[in-house]
């Protein structure tokens, strides 16, 4: 079975297409490298042991996703591409639904015309807004709050509608929660441009001294000491559900809606505190104001996943600091 991994130079499309190969499937990776480097596929393919296709391309270009698939018979996509930094998508909006919403639909249309219509897309919790409750399961209602997050939820509802009018399509829309961690070899992992906005990499790259202090923000939530809660998820068996969802597409025509989270919830300051564990390292922190749309808790009912797929998370919290770390301080500048 061939894949089409759109984004496969990336942090997740990487990880993936290990896990790809390794189970046997065969693997075209397409990216336009806008947020990785070519040297994360070298890298993979040394981890794998053979050469990997890779074709340099813009999923909104129809003459590039063309040359893809007159070049190999697609069975499926794995689709990854995508804008996501959700500050530059508030100063940006249209930057976002052009390549996040946009990007998907041309790609439709391209594996339409090619008779293929197997997908697996890179959706997020933060489909759910502000949750209710938690644990979060995958029929709670959806909101966004900024352009990022409404971008996933058009392409959720955008593939919802592909399937509807034509129900030979598969579908798997694939919740993430907050992916961290890098493969045990430590040569490839997140590589974030300039200042990193997500918690992890600020925590590597100040362990490493690229950064004075971590801020924490906001110690004034309703959680267990006051910082915020998400459920962190190594990319490892994040990567590991996107092989599940393949496996059972080869069974079944339908849209599926799933989470890939832990069920576990951390908060800022119990990341801070298994991270200098697993590194021997300290990370200075400051408390800061509350981040503008941030919300206290977040993390998923993970039971669907493993009814559906036979999927859990294998990895706790110390595996995901070693692995960060190990490929932080293998690689302090990135890739
Ligand atoms: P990433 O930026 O490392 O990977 C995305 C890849 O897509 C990059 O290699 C980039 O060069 C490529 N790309 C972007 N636009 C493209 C285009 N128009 N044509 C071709 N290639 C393009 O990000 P990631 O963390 O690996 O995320 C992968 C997907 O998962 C994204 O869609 C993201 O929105 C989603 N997601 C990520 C997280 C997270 O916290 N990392 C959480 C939930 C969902
Ligand atoms: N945090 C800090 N300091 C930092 C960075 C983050 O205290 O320097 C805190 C945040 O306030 C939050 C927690 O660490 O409480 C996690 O923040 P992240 O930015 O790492 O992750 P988010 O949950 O805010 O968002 C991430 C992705 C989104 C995605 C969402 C759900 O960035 O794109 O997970 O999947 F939508």
């Amino acid at each position: 079975m061939k894949v089409l991994v759109t984004g496969g130079a990336g942090y997740i499309g990487s990880h993936t297409v290990v896990l790809l190969i390794e189970a046997g499937y065969d693997v075209v990776v397409f990216d336009n490298f806008c947020n990785a480097s070519i040297e994360s596929i070298r890298r993979v393919e040394k981890i794998v042991g053979e050469e990997i296709t890779v074709i340099e391309g813009d999923i909104r270009n129809r003459e590039d996703l063309h040359q893809v698939f007159n070049a190999h018979k697609i069975d499926a996509v794995i689709h990854f591409a995508g804008l996501k930094a959700v500050g530059e998508s508030v100063e940006e909006p249209l930057k976002y639904y052009d390549n996040n919403v946009n990007g998907t639909a041309v790609l439709c249309e391209v594996m339409a015309e090619y008779n293929c219509k197997s997908i697996v897309f890179s959706s997020s919790a933060t489909v759910y807004g502000d949750p209710h409750t938690t644990p979060i399961t995958e029929d709670f209602p959806l909101s966004a709050t900024n352009p990022y997050g409404r971008s996933k939820l058009f392409v959720e509802e955008i593939l919802r509608d592909v399937y509807l009018a034509n129900n030979e399509w598969k579908v798997v829309l694939l919740r993430y929660f907050n992916p961290v961690g890098a493969h045990k070899s430590g040569t490839i992992g997140e590589d974030p441009n300039g200042i990193p906005n997500n918690l992890m990499p600020f925590i590597t790259q100040t362990a490493v001294g690229k950064r004075d202090v971590l801020s924490v923000f906001g110690d004034d939530y309703d959680t267990v000491d006051g910082t915020g809660v998400r459920d962190y998820i190594h990319v490892v068996d994040l990567a590991d559900g996107h092989v599940k969802a393949l496996d059972k597409i080869k069974n079944f025509t339908k849209v599926m809606t799933i989470n890939l989270g832990t069920g576990k919830g951390y908060s800022v300051l119990e990341m801070v505190k298994a991270f200098e564990k697993a590194s021997g390292k300290k990370v200075p922190y400051q408390i800061a104001p509350r981040r503008a749309g941030d919300i206290a808790t977040c993390f998923a009912d993970p039971s669907y996943a493993k009814k559906i797929l036979d999927w859990e998370a294998t990895k706790g919290i110390d595996e995901m600091c070693e692995d960060s770390w190990k490929w932080q301080r293998r690689n302090p500048d990135g890739f």
